[in-house]
């Protein structure tokens, strides 16, 4: 339960501002919200202005990584090479690979080839060929603060099918990114990934969503993409989650590695895309902190 706040108390979210003219009318809607029954964001799961900042720098790391990698990935070269590049890179920067040792994970990145569909592990016996589609999944930890995002990448010369299947999954986030609103709802976010996917004839997985993301890797909410408008959690000004849709040619249904329990595969075969955003949600909309 939270602390009741009078209106001359320094408000809770560290602003140093008083409570009446600070976040006294935030906590008035989610009351509401509470009230009609609708899931509401908890007050650890806003970030303060101080911690969005420290998120930024993380973040600053985090897309000069992905950068630097898109501008050197190409066919011949073992994702093994994206992994020292990333933990170099990182490192170099000052900051930590998250997924390094996070639940036992052994490599500093994800590269997840075709029909994996994510926790791909980088090896020096992947060796990206003409034709691929890969998605490199970097997170940074700096001082703490976490930032995290995917892109895809296609290797060579790619399959038109192939193309459309990333360039859509690349439009359902954006389209679901569009949906985020402040005090809308993250239904609407999903069921505007959903509603692309699905119209252009491909499935979303339904196990593996995003996160909330910031102070941890994965903090709450979780992030679906099966979800209605108008439904889940209420996108309060401070939430900050991850957008990021495992899109599949065929089915939905994935298995896991059971010799490694990580990487996870496409139950058919069928070839799968993602691409990752953070993302923040303002006073006024929305903000992608990292890309
Ligand atoms: N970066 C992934 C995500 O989007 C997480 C990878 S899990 C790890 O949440 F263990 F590989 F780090
Ligand atoms: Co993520």
């Amino acid at each position: 339960m939270s602390v009741r706040f009078r209106d001359d108390d320094a408000c809770w979210c560290g602003s140093g501002k008083m409570y009446v003219n600070c976040h006294k009318d935030f906590d008035a809607r989610i009351k509401r919200a509470r009230m009609q029954m609708h899931k509401v964001p908890s007050r650890d799961m806003i970030k303060t202005p101080a911690q969005v900042e420290k998120i930024k720098e993380s973040a600053k790391i985090n897309v000069a990584v992905l950068d630097y990698i898109s501008e050197r990935i190409c066919e011949g070269m073992p994702t093994s090479d994206i992994d020292k590049m990333v933990y170099e890179q990182t490192t170099k920067m000052g900051g930590i690979p998250a997924p390094l040792n996070y639940e036992g994970f052994p490599y500093s990145v994800c590269t997840s080839v075709n029909n994996q569909v994510c926790h791909g592990f980088p090896s020096d016996k992947v060796i990206l060929k003409s034709g691929d589609i890969i998605n490199v999944d970097c997170s940074t930890i700096l001082d703490g603060y976490f930032s995290d995002s995917s892109r895809m990448f296609m290797i060579g010369d790619v399959d038109p099918k192939a193309k459309k299947l990333v360039e859509v999954t690349k439009e359902c986030m954006m389209l679901g990114f569009k949906a985020v609103k402040p005090w809308g709802y993250l239904g609407d976010m999903g069921q505007a990934v959903h509603d692309h996917a699905y119209s252009n004839g491909y499935t979303i997985v339904r196990e593996i969503g995003g996160h909330g993301v910031g102070v941890q890797f994965h903090e709450e909410p979780w992030v679906g993409y099966h979800t209605k408008r108008g439904t889940d959690i209420l996108l309060a000004p401070g939430l900050m989650f991850t957008i990021e849709p495992m899109v599949n040619m065929g089915r939905e249904d994935i298995y896991v590695d059971d010799e490694n329990g990580w990487e996870v595969y496409t139950e058919d075969g069928s070839l799968s895309a993602q691409w990752e955003i953070q993302v923040l949600v303002t006073e006024t909309g929305a903000e992608i902190i990292s890309w």
